[in-house]
């Protein structure tokens, strides 16, 4: 296998960054396909953490090529401190390529966020980063992208006509305008900084592709993709393996093998339907053991039993070949687990997951309860050495799923990640 696509299964936060960076050792390119920097990505190694959000996980490994795609929405100034924030911790030689096509995020953008957030009734929960305001101006053909940053005078109109319809959007929402002259000298500045680093960059992936081992690291979780998640509580993007060819330019014939990012329970930040939540004791001790706080906002996540109504809709609509299953060890110590294998909806048991999200929410759970583990499973280094129930565990999830549970892991180092099978 040459290539590789990692994509979360769930509403995001399943350890995306923590299995593309194990695999980036492996690899020689790895390509952040969409989202922008409402992505967290958590790796821990040599005792260090460290939290991405907008480079590719590969850039913690030396001598990879990290490519920013057309996919993604990127915040220069945010793209800026990330660099330098490595940098200060001595990482500095790796090698980034950003697309001329990528989006770029403004401070209207993300003044824009806040501002629908705070208005009307379907408050999403976003992370406030301007990610759906800049999707919404790239399908509105009113975006400005990374390439425009190398023509100046286009880049400059461009903007000029943006800002002013913008002014007048926030003006319309009672917020401060945007002075042209002081934003346009801001992204000169950081046009110095980034300029070295566009390019064409589906040209030099499919010159890649011939003959280096490509990753691909998806953000956020099929849950929130923009066409199969809980529409209308999902993200502006498509983290789906199907978007990468177009969020990267390349052929379709090069995505056949799939690894999907599953937690061995489930979380979420943010509103919207959530059928296995649930609140008591055994949610606190989850989230105490787990960690679940939002990488990128710190907001509590909300826990859930691992819901397979959701795993087995990823399935189908993101072609998994393959899973990890993550943060087996924080359910050691559960007396009983439950995994949800259906819904019951309006009296009748269904297995598809509704579209309108308001159904989702009148859903309850249908589950099978499994006998849990106490052992402390954080050293383990094979499937042979866990405890009777959680091969039971992964078994299962396995057999209702009809996917090969290829890796797990059972804590946040790079360490305490078991390779079962092959992905790269
Ligand atoms: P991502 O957005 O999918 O990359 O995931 P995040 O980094 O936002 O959240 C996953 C969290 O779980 C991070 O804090 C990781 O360090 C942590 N993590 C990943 N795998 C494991 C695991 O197997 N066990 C434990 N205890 N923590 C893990
Ligand atoms: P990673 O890559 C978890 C959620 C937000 C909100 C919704 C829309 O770390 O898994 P947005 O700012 O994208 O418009 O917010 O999507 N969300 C995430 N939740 N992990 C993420 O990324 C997320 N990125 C966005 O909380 O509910
Ligand atoms: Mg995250």
């Amino acid at each position: 296998m040459s290539n590789v696509v990692v994509v979360g299964t769930q509403w995001g936060d399943e350890g995306k960054g923590k299995i593309t960076d194990f695999l980036a050792q492996r690899a020689d390119v790895v390509v952040r396909y969409q989202g922008g920097n409402n992505a967290g990505h958590t790796i821990v190694f040599n005792g260090e953490k460290f939290a991405l959000h907008l480079l590719p996980s590969g850039v913690l490994s030396p001598d990879k090529i990290n490519i920013m795609a057309n996919g993604m929405v990127i915040n220069p100034e945010a793209l800026i401190s990330e660099i330098d924030g490595l940098k200060e911790r001595g990482i500095t030689d790796f090698d980034l390529r950003i697309s001329n096509r990528a989006h770029i995020v403004f401070p209207y953008h993300i003044e824009l966020d806040s501002a629908f957030e705070n208005t009307g009734s379907d408050k999403i929960g976003t992370t406030k980063r301007g990610i759906g305001p800049t999707y919404t101006d790239k399908a509105f053909r009113s975006g400005l992208r990374m390439g425009d940053l190398l023509d100046l005078d286009y880049f400059k109109n461009r903007l000029k006509a943006a800002l002013d319809i913008k002014n007048n959007v926030l003006k319309m929402m009672n917020r401060e305008t945007i002075n042209f002259d002081d934003l346009y000298q801001k992204y000169l500045g950081y046009r110095e900084i980034i300029k070295n680093y566009i390019c064409d960059t589906s040209v030099l992936l499919n010159e890649l592709l011939e003959d280096k081992k490509v990753l691909f690291e998806g953000a956020q979780g099929v849950m929130l993709c923009i066409d199969h998640g809980t529409y209308p509580f999902v993200t502006s993007s498509s983290p789906t393996a199907a978007s990468v060819p177009l969020y990267t330019g390349i052929a379709p014939r090069h995505i056949n093998n799939v690894l999907g990012i599953i937690k061995a329970y489930t979380t979420r930040v943010g509103e919207g339907a959530f059928p296995t939540e649930f609140s008591n004791d055994v949610a606190d001790k989850i989230r105490k053991t787990g960690n679940e706080y939002g990488t990128s906002t710190g907001r509590p996540r909300r826990i859930g039993w691992l819901d397979l109504v959701v795993l087995n809709h990823t399935k189908r609509v993101s072609g998994i070949t393959g899973l990890s299953v993550m943060l087996l060890d924080v359910l050691s110590g559960i007396q009983t687990l439950k995994i949800c294998v259906a819904y019951k909806y309006k009296g009748e048991i269904i297995n598809v997951m509704p579209s309108i999200v308001d159904h989702l929410n009148e859903c309850e759970p249908v589950y099978i309860e499994m006998p849990g583990w106490q052992e402390d499973i954080t050293e383990v280094t094979s499937f042979d050495e866990l405890p009777m129930n959680a091969k039971n565990y992964l078994n299962k999830i396995q057999e209702l799923t009809g996917i090969n549970v290829k890796m797990f892991s059972v804590g946040p180092d790079r360490k305490q990640t078991i390779e079962v099978e092959k992905v790269l």
